[in-house]
């Protein structure tokens, strides 16, 4: 039984458009799983669906399972014990969505006391984790615009794992920082992962920074997950398609070769697919990807495709 397992998740907004098609990942306990695909593919949604955070009126069906237990399937009220106690998430962009006039430190132990611990707790803790992401002393009693961006990007990782979390969802967590300072984040998730045996689900649009930090990667399209590898796999030899395309889109400083885009955009998500959501920017299809959607295909070792051509192939 994995620590954490999302089988089937699906999410549709009150706006008509469907999210989250097909969405299906596994994590163990201290494992660093990266999440990629474009912008818009339904990355940061399958992450707040896993919280239980997205907004009223959105459909959600599925199973997020944490240890075995569906704390999807009882709404908010299965959700709530877990929240930021067994999973916790720093959110898209959140190193700019601290509280202005509340000190650093004051942000985190208020998230301890609300989470049943008492002030002294509260004060302590946030100082421990303030510490343990790396942070000079004296950084608890600051503002937040007072800390460089990469100090608050530390200082919203410590308020993630103020609770003592399993299992941490970093949507982006190095997105609006540059290169010096994304490496040092990189650094950080990597060692408290290790360190802490804390699961890591890191969302991210940058290829390249995955296999610096992640055992296995997920490539989402278009609200579904197309392929499942270990990232040296997925970047060396790429099954899909799309992740074919991902790779080529990826610039590389060491390789000489012209770097390409995709051309085309992907589905619209308020209308039903009857085949493949790739296949009409697909370069290689078949007859069968546009009447039918590929479904996964296992393919051992961790591995797993959703595309008509690995079957052929296969
Ligand atoms: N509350 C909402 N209501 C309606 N549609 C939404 C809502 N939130 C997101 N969407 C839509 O769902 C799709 C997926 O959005 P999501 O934010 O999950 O993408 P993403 O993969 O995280 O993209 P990015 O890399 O840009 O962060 C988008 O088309 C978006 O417009
Ligand atoms: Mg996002």
């Amino acid at each position: 039984m994995s620590l954490l397992s999302v089988r089937d998740l699906v999410v549709g907004f009150p706006s008509g458009a469907r999210a989250v098609r097909s969405v299906s990942l596994d994590l163990e306990p201290g494992e660093r799983l990266a999440l990629v695909g474009e912008s818009g593919c339904g990355k940061t949604t399958t992450m707040l669906a896993m919280m239980g955070l997205l907004p009223a009126g959105t459909v959600v069906s599925g199973q997020v399972l944490l240890d075995g237990e569906d704390i999807l399937a009882g709404g908010e009220a299965s959700m709530r014990p877990h929240r930021w106690t067994d999973i916790a998430m720093v959110f898209q962009g959140a190193m700019n969505a601290l509280n202005p006039v509340r000190r650093v430190g004051a942000q985190i132990a208020e998230a301890v006391r609300i989470h049943g611990g008492g002030r002294r707790e509260g004060r302590l803790r946030a100082l421990e984790v303030l510490e343990r992401v790396g942070l000079p002393e004296g950084v608890a009693s600051r503002y937040p615009h007072e800390l460089s961006g990469g100090q608050r990007q530390r200082a919203v990782i410590a308020l993630a794992l103020a609770c003592e979390p399993k299992v941490l969802l970093a949507d982006e967590p190095t997105t609006a920082l540059d290169v010096i300072v994304q490496d040092q984040i990189v650094a950080l998730l990597r060692e408290l992962s290790d360190s802490l045996g804390l699961a890591v689900v890191l969302v991210t649009h940058d290829l390249a920074l995955v296999p610096r930090i992640c055992d296995r990667a997920a490539v989402m399209y278009a609200g579904s997950v197309v392929e499942h590898a270990a990232c040296a796999d997925l970047v060396r030899r790429p099954l899909h398609p799309y992740t074919r395309r991902l790779v080529e889109a990826t610039p590389d400083l060491t390789a000489r070769r012209p770097l390409t885009s995709i051309p085309g955009v992907p589905p619209r998500l308020d209308l039903p697919l009857t085949g493949c959501a790739f296949q009409p920017r697909c370069t290689s299809s078949l007859d069968r990807c546009a009447e039918s959607p590929p479904p996964p295909r296992d393919l051992g070792g961790g591995r797993s495709c959703s595309c008509h051509l690995v079957e052929v192939d296969a």
